[in-house]
């Protein structure tokens, strides 16, 4: 029998081996989505404390409860390890690395990288790998098939090669891995069919495309219009600051029309893993063939000025109270990057309190989700939500759904709400972004 015969026989079957590389916010939930399906999974991972924890079946990832973990360890379903040599026993392999930029807003494709040199040591015949790791168009195409095919083996025919975007939104309690509809496009025809029957043996809709490129590319027109869109309306929130008009109102009211329109809100700025770098792999990318991605740029120009906006909006506030910013203690409620998660990458909140200190505050802050964050070479600890009693001034950068806003308004001298948190309240002391 044929690689892609047996291949989709296993996968048909459920009988396939599957593995995933890097188990963090997006490998570990598709693990365990892969093992309710039925396959028995290998999670491969190099921080050997990760492997430990999956092996004890204890979950560090919020969307993935230990209660879910611990029975698919117990069954033998999930396992995890630092060592690659198991790929030599795999059928498939997904690859949920990192795909960070450099500081010079370049793609660091390290990981991506290290992590396809060292598949490639045990690489074999009949196996299916799909690049879920979010990139620039071409990066299977051009960087990984080169280093599969390495050993003589024919893609399409004897191993098979897809990218399907991974779009998961940690702490959406609606859409999840399972029930987000999974992108796929193979290097060939026969790729894409493979990859396409691997996803719909564990996930409710699979969208086949028709290559690689284009799910690179699906991806990152979704995060770049996400991020266009945050930009304008971050812009139209400081124009309406200037005009003394109350943005949150005029969104809303405009949010009535039932076509054309979908409402994006203004904020301390962006966060996370995705939406503040992934359009930045885009233009890194056009640049190459002569485009100048100036939606983009210009909308990271706008987006990264709205720590420095939110900051003078605290200044300015003090100072109709009669207070300077230098020698004044700040109080800030939520330090991850949205509501609700305990994810600090790239989080606006680091940005507002090195700001603040630089100015001279002292500043304390409250997160249930984070204990402590790691700024410029030394560590602040998270204080209960009273502590904003003592402070001269609180600012909202994060609207966890966890604290109690009509307590802190009573009991905080002045109030920024960047998030619109305290949304139908009026008070003299909250200043609205
Ligand atoms: N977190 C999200 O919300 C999200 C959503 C969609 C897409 N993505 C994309 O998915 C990818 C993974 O993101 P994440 O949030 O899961 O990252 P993460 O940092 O939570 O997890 C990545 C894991 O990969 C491991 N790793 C690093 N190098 C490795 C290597 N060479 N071999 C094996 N394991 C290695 C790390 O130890 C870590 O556990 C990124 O490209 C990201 O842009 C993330």
């Amino acid at each position: 029998m044929d690689h892609l015969e047996n291949l989709r026989r296993k996968i048909e079957s459920r009988h396939a081996h599957a593995g995933v590389v890097g188990l963090g916010y997006v490998g570990l939930p598709l693990a365990v989505e892969l093992a309710h399906a039925g396959f028995r999974v290998t999670g491969i991972d190099v921080q050997a404390s990760k492997a430990e924890a999956v092996n004890r079946g204890e979950s560090y990832v919020q969307d993935v409860p230990t209660s879910v973990l611990k029975p698919l360890v117990e069954a033998g379903k999930i396992r995890a390890t630092t060592d690659f040599a198991a790929v030599a026993q795999l059928d498939t392999i997904n690859i949920c690395v990192p795909t960070p930029l450099r500081k010079t807003k370049d793609p660091d494709m390290s990981y991506i990288l290290s992590s396809c040199q060292e598949i490639a040591k045990h690489f074999h015949a009949g196996i299916l790998v799909i690049l879920e790791s979010t990139t620039y168009p071409g990066t299977t195409d051009e960087l990984m098939l080169p280093m599969f095919e390495q050993g003589g083996l024919k893609v399409g025919e004897d191993f098979f090669l897809c990218f399907s975007p991974e779009r998961v939104d940690p702490g959406n309690p609606q859409f999840q891995t399972k029930n987000i509809p999974k992108v796929v496009g193979g290097i060939t025809p026969a790729c894409t069919q493979m990859g396409a029957a691997f996803y719909r043996q564990a996930l409710e809709t699979v969208v086949p495309v028709g290559s690689t490129s284009v799910a690179e590319m699906v991806k990152l027109l979704g995060n770049t219009f996400r991020m266009i869109n945050i930009g304008l309306v971050n812009e139209i929130a400081l124009m309406c600051d200037r005009m003394g008009i109350n943005v949150w109102e005029v969104i809303d009211a405009a949010a009535t029309k039932p076509f054309g329109f979908m409402p994006f809100y203004p904020g301390p700025g962006l966060g996370g893993h995705c939406i503040p770098i992934d359009p930045f792999y885009l233009s890194w990318k056009t640049k190459q063939a002569g485009i100048e991605a100036r939606f983009i740029e210009l909308a990271g120009y706008i987006n990264g000025q709205m720590p420095h906006f939110v900051v003078d909006k605290v200044q300015n506030a003090l100072n109709d109270a009669a207070k300077p910013l230098k020698g004044s203690r700040i109080h800030v409620m939520g330090v991850a990057y949205k509501r609700n998660i305990d994810d600090v990458r790239e989080s606006p909140a680091l940005d507002i309190i090195l700001l603040l200190q630089q100015r001279g505050a002292t500043v304390t802050y409250s997160d249930p989700y984070v204990p402590a964050i790691k700024l410029d070479g030394f560590t602040l600890s998270a204080c209960p939500q009273d502590a904003a009693a003592l402070a001269d001034c609180t600012v909202i950068v994060t609207d966890h759904g966890a604290f109690d806003y009509p307590s802190l308004l009573e009991h905080s001298q002045l109030v920024v709400d960047t998030r619109n948190a305290l949304r139908g309240v009026t008070s003299q002391k909250i200043v609205r972004l």
